[in-house]
């Protein structure tokens, strides 16, 4: 199959690209805005378009026809988007308006890559299922409902077949240790480089963690199911709920440290729970997570390692 990445470039994208190449013919189309070159294979083409530019993304799907596009390029932080929700639309929602638009009346397969941590807002009973209402707090999960909700009304005026993954807080190998977003990405950075960490309000707050080869598995369950999954939405989740305290010593543990972390204000907006039921898809694909949160954080924290020992040998 003919199959194009957006956002290829990035950590979940860099990851699924990796999958599907032995497989399929792949291509990425990424800005590299918060994705390096680096990740991406050297014989997979990478296509570098912005997907606010409205003519680039006609051009490029004027000249390269796909059977599936996985999109996956996003402003993929949630406190970004809170201090700059104008900018995070023009990437979310108007540059996945952009997409829909060049897939009119093609038929692309598009399988969406939405939230399931910053979608459905605060609740309280856990795990949560897609029947449960969206009730997103941040401009974030607002703009991936926003999404969710084009591609819908583009299926029935235009006839784009789709699919629609909510995924829990995703951590593996290569996920950005600088930015804001990915506590087991920067836990694991600042232990191994002897730096503090800061854990914002008690530390209580729970997230579903899930290891990035688990989530390319589901994004593999749903490409080779296309009649059970077209026209749905799936959470993908353990349904486990991990503190960030307990997070904290499991990474510790990994590092192989014993210092404490150091408690600051809770963040504005941050939800205080939240965990994701993935019946359904198991139900429609038989995809289930593979790697515990431990056998994930000791992967995470070994690759991380490396690197730094490749930088500093
Ligand atoms: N990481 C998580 O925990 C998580 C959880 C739920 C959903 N998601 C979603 O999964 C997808 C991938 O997230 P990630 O964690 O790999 O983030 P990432 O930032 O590593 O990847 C996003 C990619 O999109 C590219 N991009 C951003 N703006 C673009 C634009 N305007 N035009 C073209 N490319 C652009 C970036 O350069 C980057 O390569 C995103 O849609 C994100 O919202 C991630």
């Amino acid at each position: 199959m003919r199959v194009l990445i957006t956002g290829g470039a990035g950590f979940i994208g860099s990851h699924l690209a990796e999958a599907l190449s032995s497989l399929h013919e792949v291509a990425i189309l990424d800005n590299l805005s918060t994705g390096r070159r680096e990740n991406v294979p050297p014989d997979i083409p990478l296509y570098e378009i912005d997907l606010r530019d409205k003519e680039a993304l006609q051009a490029h799907f004027a000249k390269h026809e796909y059977d599936v596009v996985f999109h996956l390029a996003a402003q993929a932080d949630v406190r970004t988007s809170v201090d700059s929700p104008i900018e995070d639309a023009h990437t979310n929602v108007i540059g996945t308006l952009h997409l829909l638009d060049a897939l009119k009346n093609k038929p692309t397969w598009l399988i969406f890559s939405s939230t399931g941590g910053a979608i459905y807002g605060e609740k309280s009973t856990f795990p949560l299922s897609e029947s449960e209402c969206p009730f997103p707090e941040s401009p974030y999960g607002i703009a991936k409902l926003a999404g969710e909700l084009y591609i819908h009304a583009f299926s029935t005026a235009y006839q784009v077949p789709y699919t629609i993954l909510r995924l829990a807080n995703v951590y593996g190998p290569r996920q950005n240790p600088h930015g804001e977003a990915g506590v087991i990405a920067i836990f694991s950075y600042r232990l191994l480089t002897g730096q503090p960490v800061y854990i914002y309000g008690d530390g209580e707050q729970t997230r579903d963690f899930i290891y990035v080869e688990d989530v390319v598995s589901a994004f593999l369950s749903v490409l080779g199911m296309p009649q059970r999954t077209y026209g749905q939405v799936f959470n993908v989740g353990t349904g486990v709920q991990t503190s960030v305290n307990q997070l904290y010593r499991l990474i510790a543990a990994a590092v192989g440290v014993e210092q404490e972390p150091t408690y600051l204000p809770p963040k504005v907006g941050e939800l205080r729970r939240n965990a994701l039921s993935a019946a359904k898809l198991h139900a429609a694909t038989g995809w289930q997570p593979r790697y515990t949160l431990t056998e994930g954080v000791q992967r995470t924290v070994e690759s991380f390692r490396k690197s730094l020992q490749l930088l500093n040998p």
